[in-house]
């Protein structure tokens, strides 16, 4: 969807207030092209949502791990939600100090945790009763009590794709209820482990907000009889208007929670809400071809540059850099040697021909983090417009052939 950051001056496509055709012109494609001011007004968005209840966003870099991206929502205050040591080292480098960041992930390694204890990162976020042993052999040998938020399984049906459903039984993340209660009660056991916090987190891009409630109020009443719990992180999953179809907007989600986290210091990690709606993926038309009555379109970015479509079947619109009708439907593709590498079966576009160059909308979360090498295919370049909407530059350059052959060993 265009927005108030993407959007037309005249017939031209815009990045806040430089033409995207300004920037190709010297980039190239593909290329992702991020808003930066469109990231803050979501991020602030959220915020002030949530300020009534004294919530902090802890962004969830695996949404958009990139370094302006994060130095912009570091500097605005946020803190960062990690997966990996990878995601954590980035963090760092884009200045977020160790306490504010939070580390999550199912299958944390024994590595992994143990550099989290030797960073100092505010919390880990665990999911597994031997991660909490593993841990706190880390933190007692480093002479650290590290705090813990304990991952709680709800079992509790997200209305969102399967794929990226996580709070349901039989689901791989989280603890059950009475593993919680298990760890709770042998606090002793883990000296130096602070069980001062309980996560949940139900999935991704949700319909509504009921699973995010059940799941909640399934938490707070679980750890209610334990007083040292004082934290909950209720995750990310607010979805991003990738249609015009009506979606929850994060006020609803602040006002349906308030009544449940009263008395909480509230924890949220955030990322599509924040980053989707200020990339695009821009990408030029190679050919055109007719087959089975269908006009395809081939253009030079697939799967490997972004691969929801061919994953999840989302939808991301497809605009022109230069607005024309009339419009007709055409099959977008792109250059992989995969049946499922396709963009869209029905674009409504005007004619175009090889050379002109399209846009794909909704792009900024797990657009670019999801990039592959497939096919030996170079990943793309990463521009940032600035905050004031009036300069760009690249910040990630294009990658190479002598990137990808950096890695042998021969
Ligand atoms: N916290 C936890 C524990 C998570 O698992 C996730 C996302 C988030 C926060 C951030 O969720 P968000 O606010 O972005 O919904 N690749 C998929 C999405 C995978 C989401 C994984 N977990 C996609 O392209 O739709």
């Amino acid at each position: 969807m265009l927005n108030d950051s993407i959007h037309y001056v005249g017939d031209a496509l815009y990045c806040d207030g430089v033409a995207v055709a300004e920037i190709i012109a010297d980039v190239g494609t593909s290329t992702y092209i991020y808003s930066g001011a469109r990231v803050l007004h979501n991020y602030q968005q959220i915020v002030e949502a949530f300020a009534p209840l004294g919530a902090h966003v802890h962004y969830s870099a695996k949404a958009n791990a990139n370094l302006h991206i994060l130095k912009l929502l570091i500097g605005a205050g946020a803190g960062i939600d990690v997966v990996s040591v990878g995601e954590i080292a980035r963090a760092q480098a884009a200045g977020c100090p160790a306490e504010q960041i939070v580390f999550a992930g199912v299958g944390k390694t024994p590595e992994e945790l143990a550099y989290a204890v030797q960073q100092g990162v505010g919390w880990v976020n665990v999911e597994n009763v031997d991660e909490c042993r593993l841990l706190n052999q880390f933190a007692a040998a480093g002479g650290r009590t590290m705090r813990v938020a304990l991952r709680f399984n709800p079992d509790v049906q997200a209305n969102t794709h399967p794929n990226i459903a996580t709070g349901h039984k039989g689901a791989k993340f989280g603890l059950n209820a009475d593993d919680i209660r298990y760890l709770l009660n042998h606090q002793a056991d883990y000296p130096a482990l602070d069980f001062a916090g309980i996560h949940v987190h139900v999935g991704s891009q949700l319909g509504d907000t009921h699973a995010t409630v059940q799941g909640i109020q399934s938490a707070v009443d679980l750890v209610r009889p334990y007083p040292q719990v004082r934290t909950l992180d209720i995750g990310g999953g607010f979805p991003a208007p990738y249609t015009d179809a009506p979606l929850p907007s994060v006020s609803q989600f602040a006002q349906a929670i308030a009544p449940l986290v009263a008395g909480y210091d509230v924890i949220l990690e955030p990322g599509r809400s924040i980053v989707a709606d200020a990339g695009i993926l821009v990408t030029r038309l190679l050919y055109i071809k007719q087959q089975g009555g269908v006009n395809i379109y081939i253009v030079d970015a697939g799967m490997t540059e972004l691969i929801r479509p061919a994953l999840y079947h989302a939808h991301h619109d497809i605009v022109p850099l230069h607005r024309a009708s009339p419009q007709t439907a055409v099959q977008v593709v792109g250059p992989v040697c995969e049946s499922s590498d396709v963009f869209a079966k029905d674009a409504m576009l005007p004619a175009l021909q090889h050379g002109d160059l399209l846009a794909l909308l909704d792009v900024g979360a797990y657009g670019m983090v999801m990039a592959s090498n497939y096919n030996q295919r170079l990943r793309p370049a990463e521009v940032i417009v600035d905050a004031a909407g009036e300069s760009w530059q690249v910040s990630r350059r294009r990658e190479t052939l002598a990137d990808l052959a950096q890695w042998d060993e021969i």
